[in-house]
């Protein structure tokens, strides 16, 4: 990955450990730096990863999910063995940058944003196009559960128990066109209750999108609740897509519109920094970003940070996707 912004005013990594143990400075920075439009919009945001204080961040060990099925090994941890983040952080550390750029503040600004009704339109290059209301969505597709660990291009994870279900049963139901290549999705466009996009640094709506192999693979989950509950808006409601082997900013919440496309999209932050953002964003430790290192996280609720994993520990179940690729290259 190119390095070109290594000289900006942005902080460094061992600057983030110091916010760590003094997190105003990592806040105050921040704002500095947006009042100094030092940077464009976009670029400043994930860079400015809002590490929080460890004091700040509820204890793992009090976690209620119920584990059942898909990858989970044992109650209340991933196959892995680590905890799972708690509902409160889950729903209280949050990126929805629709809502606000303060990630603390996007569970109180999202409250009440109304999801009912709400409706699903699956086109473009496919044999039977539809347009599907949250009430046909539950109940043509069984929610399951799914415990995936949720790792941020920002340096921070945490492990979620996601209810959902695969988007390949979404995807098999409108017939893919032979030339169908990828998915385009696209979150709601609601200026009446999403001040966050009065932001003009941002071209709005958020739009994400995915090879239509990535889209396949088993791993992939339109999710609709978290720890057995709807999803709270902050989280994404009423539906989200997760895909747990790349960077979060890949799994677009509050979605309207799927479209299967020819070309591949351009999506909201490859187009505010494509030297920064990739298409494909694998979490990869061997490849940093521009401005830090991604060989390790710290997982909400630890103290030290822990060693990044490849395709974020799905190694097994993703690599195929991406044999033959230069990973650098292709980020
Ligand atoms: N989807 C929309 N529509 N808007 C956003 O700002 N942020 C992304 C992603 N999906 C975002 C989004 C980023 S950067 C991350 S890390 C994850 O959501 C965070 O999901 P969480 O808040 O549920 O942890």
């Amino acid at each position: 990955m190119k390095n070109e912004n290594k000289k900006t005013n942005m902080y460094q990594p061992d600057e983030r450990l110091k916010s760590e143990v003094t997190p105003e400075g990592l806040y105050f920075s921040r704002r500095e730096l947006i009042k100094k439009g030092l940077v464009a919009a976009g670029a400043l945001t994930l860079a400015a990863c809002g590490i929080p204080p460890a004091s700040n961040i509820p204890d793992p060990a009090v976690a209620t999910g119920q584990a059942s099925q898909g990858l989970i090994t044992a109650n209340n941890v991933d196959e892995l063995g680590a905890a799972l983040t708690p509902y409160d952080t889950v729903t209280h550390f949050n990126n929805f940058y629709e809502f606000s750029l303060d990630k603390e503040a996007v569970a109180d600004r999202a409250k009440g944003f109304v999801t009912q009704p709400w409706q699903i339109q699956i086109g473009g290059l496919v044999k039977n196009p539809m347009t599907l209301s949250m009430e046909q969505i539950n109940k043509n597709f069984a929610a399951e559960e799914r415990v995936y660990r949720l790792r941020c291009v920002e340096g921070w994870s945490m492990v979620i128990p996601w209810n959902g279900f695969q988007l390949s049963h979404l995807l098999e139901q409108v017939e893919p066109q032979p030339d169908a290549k990828y998915v385009y999705f696209e979150t709601t466009f609601d200026s009446n209750q999403m001040p966050g996009l009065r932001d003009p640094g941002f071209p709005w709506p958020y739009t994400e999108g995915l090879r239509l192999d990535e889209a396949m693979n088993p791993l992939t989950l339109l999710a609709t609740g978290i720890y057995g509950k709807p999803l709270p808006p902050q989280d994404g409601a009423p539906i989200r897509l997760v895909v747990p082997w790349k960077y979060g900013f890949k799994s677009i919440k509050s979605i309207v519109k799927i479209n299967l496309v020819n070309e591949q999209p351009a999506t909201l932050w490859s187009s505010v920094a494509p030297n920064e953002y990739g298409f494909f964003a694998n979490v990869n430790p061997d490849v940093s970003h521009p401005r830090w290192s991604q060989a390790t996280e710290r997982r909400l609720g630890e103290i030290s940070r822990r060693p990044t994993l490849k395709f974020n520990g799905y190694e097994k179940e993703v690599a195929y996707l991406y044999e033959g690729m230069d990973l650098a290259v292709n980020y």
